[in-house]
C-alpha cells in the first residue's frame, strides 16, 4: 500500500513524496476545489520551490496532479493565490484560472539584497492542468523591501477592481488593479499597540464574512506570523473589521486562529460555491518542519475547515468547524451516554479516529492518549484555559524546540462544554465548543496510542462519548 509510511497521516493530505509547506492557489472551479502548494520535488527539506497541485470534489479525497509551476530564471515560485477571472478582465480568456504568486530570487536575497522578491501571474485555460506564465513579468516590483510575498487576491464587487493584499515584512499592504497586471497601492495596515515583534509578516487573506448570530458582515484579515506565535514559532493570527475598498480598519484586538504549534500558512479558498469559507493550513512549524521524523515525504495540511463567525462578549471570533462531508469518513465504534470518570479503554484503534464529547459546565479535565509503551499526549481542560503537553509523546528529541514546555490556549468568555478530537496517525486537531477554540498538534509516539483516558474535576460524568473510526482517502 502507498501512502502507509510511519506516521503518514491517512485522511489529511500529504504530497506523494519530498518537501511540502504552505497551501497556495486554494480556488474552487467547475465543481472541483483546487490544491497548489510549496513544493520541492527533489528532497524532503525546503529549497527551489514549485507550486504542487491536486484536486478534490469533495475537500476530502485528493487526486494528485503534476507539478503546476516551475522556478524560472526571475526565481522560485513562493506563496500565493489562484482566481477565476470570469470576464476576461487580464484578457487571458473568460473563466481563465490565474495564479498570482511570489517570485523569490534566492541568490540575490543569499547576498543580502532587498529587491529579491515580485508579484507574478500566470494562467491555465484547461483547469489548472497547464500553465503559462505572464510574459510581462513581474506585475509588481519591490518597494525595496526584504520580504515582499505572498499575493492573495480577490475581485472586490462594489468597487469593480481586483484587490491584492501582499505581506511586506511586518505589515500588510493592500493594491488594486483592474487587469491583474498593473497594481496600484491603496493603503498600509499595521495595527497601532501592536508591539511585540512577531517575526517576518506572512501569507495574508482578506475576506467578508457573516457573524451567524447578528447577520452583520464584517471583514476579515487573516495574517501569518514567523515567530513567536502563542506557543513558539509560525502561527495564524486573525484581524477583524471592515474594509471599504481601499483601506482595512481594525475593529477589535486580533486573535490567534488556532492555538497549537502545528498551523500555519492558513488561507481560503476562492470562489467556493454559496460563499462558504474554507480555511486550510499548513500543520507545523518552521521552528523544526525540516526535521521531524518522517522519510518519503515531510508535512501534511489541515483538515479543511468551515469558517465562522460568532459574537462573544469579548468581540467576535471566528470558528473553524469540520466540514459536514468529513462525517462519511467516520464509522461508529463505541458510544456511551453517559460516562462515569475516571474513564478509560484500551484497545483502541486511536490513529486514525474521531473522539467526542460533551461536560456540564464548568468542568475541569484531563483526557490522555496513551499506548502500551506508556508514550502519552494529554489535553488539560480548565476553566481558563486548555493545555497540551507532548513531552513524553514519543520522539521529541529531533528538535529542542519540538516539547520545551507544554502548549496553552487561553480561554475567552465562553468555557469548553464540548470537546471534538481528530486523530491521524500524528496529529491531533483539538476543536472545543464547535470549533470556537482551536488547537492542531503534531506528535510521533514509537507505537500507535490505543488507550483513551478521562479524568474530570469532582467525578463528573461525561456525555455522550463516541469514538469513531476515520477511513482513509487514498485508494
Ligand atoms: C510561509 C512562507 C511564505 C513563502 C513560502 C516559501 O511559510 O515562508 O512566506 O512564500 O513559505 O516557501
Amino acid at each position: 500500500k502507498n501512502y502507509a509510511e510511519p506516521y503518514r497521516p491517512q485522511f489529511h493530505f500529504t504530497p506523494p513524496a519530498k518537501w511540502m509547506n504552505d497551501p497556495n492557489g486554494l480556488v474552487y472551479f467547475n465543481g472541483k476545489y483546487h490544491l497548489f502548494y510549496q513544493y520541492f520535488p527533489e528532497r524532503t527539506v525546503w529549497g527551489p520551490m514549485h507550486w504542487g497541485h491536486a484536486e478534490s470534489t469533495d475537500l476530502l479525497h485528493w487526486k494528485q496532479l503534476p507539478i503546476a509551476l516551475y522556478p524560472d530564471e526571475l526565481g522560485w515560485i513562493f506563496s500565493g493565490s489562484a482566481v477565476i477571472d470570469k470576464d476576461n478582465t487580464a484578457g487571458f480568456g473568460s473563466n481563465a484560472m490565474i495564479a498570482i504568486f511570489t517570485y523569490h530570487n534566492d541568490e540575490l536575497w543569499k547576498a543580502g539584497q532587498k529587491n529579491t522578491e515580485s508579484q507574478a501571474i500566470a494562467y491555465s485555460n484547461d483547469e489548472g492542468k497547464t500553465w503559462t506564465k505572464y510574459k510581462g513579468n513581474p506585475v509588481l516590483n519591490n518597494s525595496g523591501e526584504q520580504d515582499f510575498r505572498d499575493p492573495k487576491v480577490f475581485w472586490h464587487q462594489e468597487t469593480s477592481k481586483w484587490i491584492m493584499a501582499l505581506a511586506v515584512s511586518d505589515k500588510i499592504k493592500l493594491f488594486s488593479s483592474t487587469n491583474l497586471k498593473e497594481w496600484q497601492e491603496e493603503s498600509v495596515f499595521k495595527p497601532e499597540n501592536d508591539t511585540e515583534n512577531l517575526g517576518v509578516w506572512e501569507c495574508p487573506d482578506l475576506f467578508p464574512l457573516m457573524a451567524e448570530d447578528s447577520q452583520e458582515t464584517l471583514w476579515v484579515l487573516i495574517v501569518n506570523h514567523g515567530d513567536k506565535a502563542p506557543n513558539g514559532g509560525s502561527g495564524t493570527r486573525y484581524f477583524i473589521g471592515n474594509f471599504d475598498g481601499k483601506t482595512f480598519t481594525q475593529s477589535q484586538k486580533a486573535l490567534w486562529l488556532d492555538n497549537g504549534t502545528d498551523y500555519y500558512a492558513a488561507v481560503t479558498f476562492y470562489n467556493a460555491p454559496q460563499d462558504k469559507k474554507i480555511v486550510l493550513g499548513w500543520m507545523s512549524n518552521w521552528q523544526y518542519a525540516t526535521k521531524v521524523p518522517t522519510e518519503v515525504w515531510r508535512s501534511a495540511m489541515t483538515l479543511p475547515r468551515k469558517l465562522g463567525m460568532v459574537k462573544a462578549d469579548d468581540g467576535y471570533r471566528l470558528t473553524q468547524k469540520m466540514i459536514p462531508q468529513f462525517a462519511t469518513l467516520t464509522k461508529p465504534e463505541w458510544e456511551l451516554e453517559k460516562v462515569n470518570t475516571p474513564f478509560e479503554k484500551k484497545n483502541l484503534n486511536l490513529s486514525q479516529a474521531e473522539v467526542t464529547f460533551s461536560m456540564d459546565q464548568p468542568n475541569d479535565a484531563i483526557i490522555t492518549l496513551t499506548n502500551t509503551k506508556g508514550e502519552l499526549f494529554t489535553i488539560t481542560i480548565t476553566e481558563d484555559m486548555v493545555v497540551t503537553d507532548r513531552s513524553n509523546s514519543g520522539k521529541t528529541d529531533f528538535d529542542k524546540t519540538f516539547s520545551r514546555k507544554p502548549q496553552v490556549m487561553p480561554l475567552g468568555e465562553k468555557k469548553v462544554t464540548r470537546v471534538q478530537l481528530i486523530l491521524d496517525k500524528s496529529s491531533v486537531e483539538i476543536l472545543l465548543n464547535d470549533g470556537l477554540y482551536s488547537m492542531t498538534n503534531l506528535f510521533f509516539p514509537t507505537e500507535e496510542y490505543s488507550i483513551l483516558n478521562i479524568i474530570t474535576k469532582d467525578k463528573k460524568p461525561l456525555k455522550n462519548l463516541k469514538i469513531k473510526s476515520v477511513a482513509r482517502i487514498w485508494d
